[in-house]
């Protein structure tokens, strides 16, 4: 595995990065870009007739193209925003203004809450039904007829996620895809957690939307959604009068974050060029040791998926006789960054009983961690678990 950590100056200070589920270092090419756009003469609003106006437009629609070549989709149907939350609770409160007393979204207990609050909110709205399938808290897996089960001819949203942020559960979207469209329902999918690490070909998926949060793919803060065009197009967008009616500027409301988009469509081209099924290679290659060293060390769990498929290389963790915060803190001291807690998975610790256990320890592996890092979080881990 060659190591990328001289791509990323964020991870130059000596830390060890696990923290990259909640958010990753910036690579070094969209921090040029961004730096690129604001200093060079190019940052201005598009729309215009000068040449920065016009410069803003062809960047933006630019990167457009890229992340809609990263994944396999339509860029007539790429939107930026903020975040992910930002953007489903937008399109969620768009699609609360469609449905009427009765109809039924289909979402998961796998799932972060910003894909489940805005669909119920959306539901209670409308006097429709959200529902969510439980995931097997035993292997930590979302079996498809889980949520086939509860798809009928009601059910007008399935809302899933590409991966779970706080197991790493990456479910088989292919079948409930298939079992919602049978029911001429659509699909959501909050691919935040998956896109990181896995590639993803929404053509070959046949989603009708997914989110994803470039902050977690080493690009800056900023959400991205992909909607098929012609859905896009028709959803009643909650957007003020003389903001533009067609295509993805809709959802965009507010002057978009240029700078951002700059960045964005660095961090993609960096990822189509490492290519995701090599980095996906790469990210094993040093999860698979820090999921054996946790497995071997006496006195912790390691909750959700077993093995290295059907997952990213995200490993959730408790220590018998030490709270997760206090195993944070340890590691901490030490110059390793992780998170505890629920991690906004508000479900999946309530379904493993860890909800007033302070949740779980989390650690991500992101491409500019290396074997060194993955040791030493091990050592602290397998201190505390004898001292404890
Ligand atoms: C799986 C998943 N979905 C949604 C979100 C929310 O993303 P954002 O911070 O872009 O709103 C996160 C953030 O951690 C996440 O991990």
């Amino acid at each position: 595995m060659t190591s990328l950590k001289h791509r990323f100056p964020g991870v130059s200070d000596g830390w060890a990065r696990f923290d990259g589920p909640a958010g990753t270092q910036v690579v070094d090419t969209a921090i040029t870009a961004m730096t690129n756009w604001l200093s060079d003469g190019s940052n201005g609003c598009g729309g215009g007739y000068f040449a920065a106006a016009q410069a803003a437009d062809e960047m933006v629609e630019r990167s457009r193209a890229t992340v809609a070549q990263l994944f396999g989709a339509d860029p007539a149907g790429v939107a930026f925003g903020p975040n992910m939350t930002s953007i489903t609770f937008a399109i969620s409160r768009a699609i609360g203004a469609t449905l009427k007393s009765g109809d039924r979204i289909v979402g998961t207990r796998l799932d972060h809450d910003a894909n489940v609050t805005p669909w119920r909110r959306a539901a209670d709205q409308a006097g429709a039904q959200h529902v969510l399938a439980p995931f097997d808290p035993a292997t930590g897996t979302l079996p498809p007829e889980n949520v086939i089960a509860l798809i009928d001819e009601r059910t007008k949203w399935v809302t899933l996620p590409g991966a779970s942020n706080l197991l790493g559960t990456a479910p088989d979207l292919k079948p409930i895809i298939d079992a919602a469209h049978a029911v001429g329902a659509r699909v959501f999918i909050d691919a935040v957690a998956l896109a990181p690490h896995h590639r993803i070909n929404i053509a070959e998926l046949g989603c009708d939307a997914l989110v994803t949060s470039p902050y977690k793919w080493y690009a800056p803060h900023s959400g991205m959604l992909w909607m098929e065009p012609e859905l896009l197009d028709a959803l009643p967008v909650f957007k003020v009068r003389p903001s533009y009616d067609h295509g993805p500027r809709r959802f965009e409301t507010g002057m978009p974050n240029y700078e951002a988009i700059a960045g964005v469509d660095a961090a993609a081209r960096f990822l189509l060029e490492e290519g995701m099924d090599r980095i996906q290679a790469a990210e094993n290659e040093l999860f698979a040791p820090l999921l054996d060293g946790l497995n071997a060390i006496n006195g912790v769990t390691v909750w959700g998926v077993k093995g290295l498929v059907g997952r990213t290389p995200t490993a959730a963790f408790t220590v018998a006789g030490c709270a997760p915060a206090e195993v944070s803190q340890a590691l901490a001291a030490e110059k390793v960054a992780v998170w505890d807690g629920h991690n906004y998975a508000v479900e999946v610790v309530d379904q493993l009983g860890l909800a007033d256990k302070g949740g779980v320890v989390r650690a991500g592996i992101s491409r500019y961690l290396e074997p060194a890092d993955v040791e030493r979080l091990l050592r602290v881990v397998e201190r505390l678990a004898t001292s404890s």
